[in-house]
Order: structure tokens, then sequence, then C-alpha cells
């Protein structure tokens, strides 16, 4: 028996719950059973306007597994991951189970140390390359997941795919429902729980980029800025699709976003076309012949922004039963 096991999963549950997700809404709940921690769907903070299907949410909840199950294994304690293990219960998007021990390797501890340090940076980036060797990175961490990250300037995509992210910005921001829902959930207090504070908005752009990041994320008290013109876009892609493909597809987004910051890379999410009806049946097609796209991130160099808070991991997590090795 390993008497620090209730410390390390407390540790494992409080980076679990650093995983990003859409507006901050943390729609996730756990549940410590033993050798086993379920990761629930919160169906409560499932955005119903942005994600009525609960995707971005699932997503988010992957990201979360991911946090998890690394932070267990620099602990030195090996896991199991089923992803949507019960039919029946579409909302129980994984099992962890604790297996018995193991040792991390130095990769696992610099991608842990990351989630404490990776945040969503909606600020301007600057037009420093993102070197092959970053790329080819990044690309490993998605395979490594059992996914794949396309580059969109080297597939062909950039044109197409920007093009879908200006008209669903359009959309969005003359759609009142979306606007309503957005307001609801931002321009919160800095030490506000969930939501996304105002400080973490970035700058208005003083002319258009050639994607814009969601304009209700715009701080307009600070000055415009110039924007990158040519930002490095990426799709975290999957082969299949459906509800396991979403937890997976947050696991793959999640590696990525560690292994982007481990490297000194700022990061954000474009996911209006996804989110809106007049784009999203294109932007999938836009990716077929490379499987399921999940999540289009923006990536590059630029200064750290803050971190935002979370709500603690004792709020969300229930405990049946304390932490334990399974017997053999
Ligand atoms: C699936 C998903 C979609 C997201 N889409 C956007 C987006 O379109 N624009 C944006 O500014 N942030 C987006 N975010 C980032 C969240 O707003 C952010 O993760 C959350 O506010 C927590 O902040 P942090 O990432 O800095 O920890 C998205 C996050 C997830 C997981």
């Amino acid at each position: 028996m390993n008497v620090f096991l209730p410390l390390v999963v407390d540790q494992a549950l409080a980076a679990a719950v650093r995983a990003p997700s859409p507006q901050n809404t943390q729609p996730w709940r756990f549940v410590v059973d033993g050798p086993r921690i379920e990761v629930w769907l919160d169906r409560d903070r499932v955005l119903p306007v942005a994600d009525p299907a609960g995707r971005e949410a699932r997503l988010s909840c992957g990201a979360a597994v991911c946090n998890l199950v690394l932070t267990l294994r620099v602990n030195g304690v090996r896991s199991r991951v089923r992803i949507a293990p019960e039919a029946a219960d579409r909302d129980l998007l994984a099992l962890v189970s604790i297996e018995g021990n193991t040792r991390p390797s130095t990769l696992d501890r610099r991608l842990a140390e990351a989630v404490y340090r990776r945040h969503t940076n909606r600020r301007p980036l600057s037009d420093r390359a993102v070197p092959p060797s970053a790329r080819a990175l990044l690309r490993s961490a998605a395979l490594g997941e059992g996914g794949h990250l396309d580059f969109l300037d080297g597939s062909g995509r950039y044109a197409q795919v920007t093009a879908l992210v200006r008209r669903a910005e359009t959309e969005q921001a003359t759609d009142a429902d979306f606007r309503a829902e957005t307001a609801r959930w931002t321009g919160r207090a800095a030490e506000c729980p969930d939501g996304v504070p105002t400080d973490a908005f970035g700058p208005p752009a003083d002319i258009p980029g050639v994607v814009s990041l969601r304009a209700s994320h715009e701080n307009r008290s600070i000055p415009p800025r110039p924007f990158e013109q040519d930002p490095v876009l990426a799709a975290v892609l999957t082969r299949d699709q459906g509800v396991a493909a979403d937890v997976r597809g947050g696991m793959i987004m999640e590696r990525v976003l560690l292994t982007a910051t481990a490297e000194g890379l700022a990061t954000s999410f474009l996911s209006q076309p996804f989110e809106a009806r007049s784009t999203r049946a294109q932007l999938l097609a836009a990716f077929r012949d490379l499987g399921h796209v999940h999540t289009l991130l923006r990536v590059g160099y630029g200064l750290p922004t803050r971190m935002i808070a979370r709500r603690p991991a004792a709020e969300v997590t229930t405990v049946r039963s304390a932490p334990e090795v399974p017997a053999l």
C-alpha cells in the first residue's frame, strides 16, 4: 500500500481541473472509488448555445484525463484509462484505474510541470516562425495519444479554414443567444473561480487579422495592437468520431498544448467554425481525408499572460472510498 496515494490522487485531481474548457465552464465531476477514478460530464455546465451536443465539454473532460494520468505517473502511479466504459451511461466519460507503480520519464515530468503554466493566450503573438523541430514535437505529442496534428499551412487548408473562421465569427457576433451566453460567462472579476475574466482577454486588432480571435474576448479598454498576419494554425484530429473520440480528442489536444507550453510556445483556440451552424459541416468536410477534426489551435511565440482560476478539485470530487492500489 502506498501511504502517499491519497495525496497523489489529490494532486492528480488538482492537475485535472487545470484543463482548458470553453468559457472556463469546467464541465467535469470526479468520483474516487478505491482504485478507480471516474470522470463524468457535468451536463449543467455544457454551453447550450455554443456547444449543444456537449462536444467541447467532452474535449475538456478528455484534457482533464490527460492531466490526471500524467500527474499520477510523475508521482510513480501507473494507471489505465478506459474511455466511455459504459455504453448505458454516456456521461461517464472515462474510468482511470490505478494499477501499481511506474517510473516516470523526463518527458512526463516536463509535461506535468507545464500543466501549471499552460494557459490560453489571446494576445498578439510575434512573427517568429515556429521551427520544424517544435512542429515535429507537437505532431509526435498527438501521435503519442493516438491522434494526428495537422499544420494548416503545410496541408493547403489554410485559406479555406481561415475563411470559415471569419464567417463563423460574423454569424456568432450577430446571434443574440450566443451573445447572451457569452455575456454570462465572461467579464468576471479576476478571482472568480469559473468563467473568463476580462484581464484574460486580448486587445482588439488594429487591422483585421488573417484569423479573427473571438470579438467577444476582446478587452476594449486596452489600445488596439497589431496581430500576427500569418498565425500558425494546427488542427487536432482522430480517425473516428463520436463520444469516445471526443474524449480521446481532448487528451490529444491537452498533450499538444502541454508540449507547446514546455517548448515555450503560446497557444489559443479558434472554435467559432465548430460552433456556428453555417460553417460546421464545411469545416468537418475540409479535413475529412485526414479524419475527424476536433479543435483548431493557434500556436506561436508571445509573452505569457495570466493563469485564470478554477473551482477547487474538492468541490467537484466525491470520494466514495479512499484511493487504493488493487490487491493482486
Ligand atoms: C474545446 C475548447 C474550445 C475553446 N474555444 C475557445 C475559443 O474559441 N476562443 C477562446 O478565446 N478560448 C477558447 N477556449 C479556451 C478557454 O476559454 C480556456 O481554456 C478557459 O477560459 C480556461 O483558461 P485557460 O485555458 O487559460 O486555463 C477553448 C477551450 C476549449 C477546451
